[in-house]
């Protein structure tokens, strides 16, 4: 059972030739650092993965040193706090599924690291869903504490409507619209859900161009080989 179905947008990212627009990633994270992790956690990325993607190692480990992490057992058997470094995970905003969903009315918001994947039309899914708040037609009542949205399956979520203008700061200065920060989120996600696309692609460009000279030296070599039996 699908919601609404979304429109296809381009992402400028789709093509077999195409990488991610790495300004949007770093936008992106801003959007669910600011937002999102309060909420939703992205289990399957770590800090370093951002080094060299959409911040400089040395950015990235600024920020990790903000967090606590709680490691250990050290000599005496006792565990401790220490900054976070770039090894480290992006912190969960929950301690399991429980306190989650203790926090969030009884809803559980899914971890985000493979939303883009995990969902029917991922990418247009989730940016169609984030700006897809409306009040609800008439004749359609909503259960309190869940909010219409007709990109959600069954039309009522309970995800609030996250994203208002001017909602997050991004430091390239680019403003700060609903659509430009649904747009940035979801390039961040998808980055999130398959990090290696643009190496993929790069590889598969290098193979298609080398295969190809394997086929023109083939060619050659045929010719050349039948050419005494005309
Ligand atoms: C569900 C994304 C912020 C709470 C979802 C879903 C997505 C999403 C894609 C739907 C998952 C599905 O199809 O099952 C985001 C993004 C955010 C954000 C990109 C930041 C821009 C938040 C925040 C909260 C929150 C800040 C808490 C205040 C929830 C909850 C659900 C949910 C409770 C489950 C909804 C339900 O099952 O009815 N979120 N979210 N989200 N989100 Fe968020």
């Amino acid at each position: 059972e699908h919601g609404l179905h979304s429109a296809a947008y381009p992402w400028p990212h789709e093509g077999m030739f195409d990488s991610y627009d790495h300004a949007s990633i770093r936008r992106g994270h801003q959007v669910y650092q600011q937002v999102c992790a309060a909420c939703h956690s992205l289990n399957l990325v770590a800090y370093r993965n951002l080094v060299g993607v959409c911040y400089t190692e040395d950015e990235v480990k600024a920020m990790a040193e903000e967090i606590e992490v709680t490691d250990g057992p050290d000599d005496t058997g006792e565990m401790f706090d220490r900054p976070g470094k770039l090894s480290d995970r992006l912190p969960a905003p929950y301690a399991n599924e429980e306190g989650a969903r203790y926090a969030n009315n009884g809803a559980y918001p899914p971890d985000l690291s493979l939303i883009t994947k995990a969902r029917h039309d991922g990418q247009n899914y989730v940016f169609s869903l984030l700006l897809g708040y409306r009040e609800p037609p008439a004749g359609v009542s909503v259960r309190e504490g869940l909010h219409y949205n007709p990109y959600f399956p069954g039309g009522a979520i309970a995800m609030p409507k996250m994203l208002v203008d001017g909602g997050v700061e991004y430091d390239d200065g680019t403003p700060a619209t609903e659509t430009q920060m649904a747009k940035d989120v979801t390039t961040f996600l998808a980055w999130a859900a398959e990090p290696e696309a643009d190496d993929r692609k790069l590889m598969g460009a290098k193979f298609m161009f080398a295969l190809s000279l394997v086929a023109v030296q083939a060619v050659y070599y045929k010719r050349w080989m039948w050419s005494p039996i005309k």
